[in-house]
């Protein structure tokens, strides 16, 4: 389970998020939405450990990420994994080679065992033909199921999308969702999505949190988000 308990973010004298409370229980998928510069990613990066809350504390399965050594906040960070926007493929790698990667740095696994791994993984993804190919040979929707292959070749227990179906046309993106409830069903994963595609959204019908104002302005069903009447969210409703 992840706690942020009245965390306040901020960089400089800016002040990103205030006092913001959030429990994401286990197992469940969490929709993170809010206008362009509203502070998703800030918070997603706190929950990550890579930024340090200037009041409040994060809570990972019981542990204050604010108060772990080094070593610990590596050890928790492990069970976590993100998918970016930009799926961060590297160029130079082919498929394989780029979900092998975390393996490679953060494992002793013999080549045969990674081997076994990866492909398994790509076969999830349902993209075990294409091991040798690079990246800018594969179309967005193809970059962001290998993206997803390599973010859970280490078996994360919390996968966090950063707009997982951002720019890939209709199609590719109710795959990228399928897999997305795929990988819900088959692993347990704990999963959070930032997005502002309300198709996604709408299949995926999970759990709703609104950032606004440095606040959570929603917290709750997509029913209930669908039927708000606060006016920030009925103007992000209606896209
Ligand atoms: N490392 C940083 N240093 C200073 N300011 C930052 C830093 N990271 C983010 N910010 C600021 O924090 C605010 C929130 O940024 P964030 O990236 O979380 O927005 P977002 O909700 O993810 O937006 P988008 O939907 O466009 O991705 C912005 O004003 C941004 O300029
Ligand atoms: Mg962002």
């Amino acid at each position: 389970m992840i706690q942020c308990k009245n965390i306040t973010i901020g960089f400089g004298e800016e002040t990103i998020l205030e006092n913001l409370s959030l429990t994401i229980p286990e197992g469940e998928i969490t929709i993170i939405v809010g206008r362009s510069g509203c502070g998703k990613s800030v918070l997603m990066k706190t929950i990550e450990g890579l930024y340090m809350p200037r009041e409040g504390s994060v809570y990972i399965d019981g542990a204050d990420l604010t108060r772990l050594n080094r070593r610990k906040l590596l050890e928790t960070r492990s069970n976590m994994a993100m998918l970016f926007q930009g799926s961060a493929l590297l160029d130079s790698f082919n498929v394989y080679q780029n979900v092998a990667l975390p393996l490679r740095e953060h494992t002793t696994l013999s080549d045969a065992e990674i081997r076994a791994q990866v492909k398994e993984k790509l076969q999830l993804v349902g993209l075990d033909d294409v091991l040798e190919k690079l990246p800018s040979q594969l179309s967005g929707g193809m970059q962001k199921r290998v993206a997803l292959a390599r973010a859970i070749i280490r078996q994360p227990k919390y996968l966090i999308y950063d707009e997982p179906t951002t720019g890939l046309d209709p199609v590719m993106s109710d795959e990228i969702v399928d897999l997305i409830l795929k990988l819900q069903q088959s692993n347990r994963l704990t999963s959070i999505i930032i997005t502002h595609d309300f198709a996604c959204i709408q299949r995926i019908q999970g759990r709703i949190v609104m950032l606004s104002d440095k606040q959570i302005i929603f917290d709750g069903p997509y029913q209930n988000f669908i039927s708000a009447t606060d006016p920030r969210i009925r103007k992000f409703n209606r896209h």
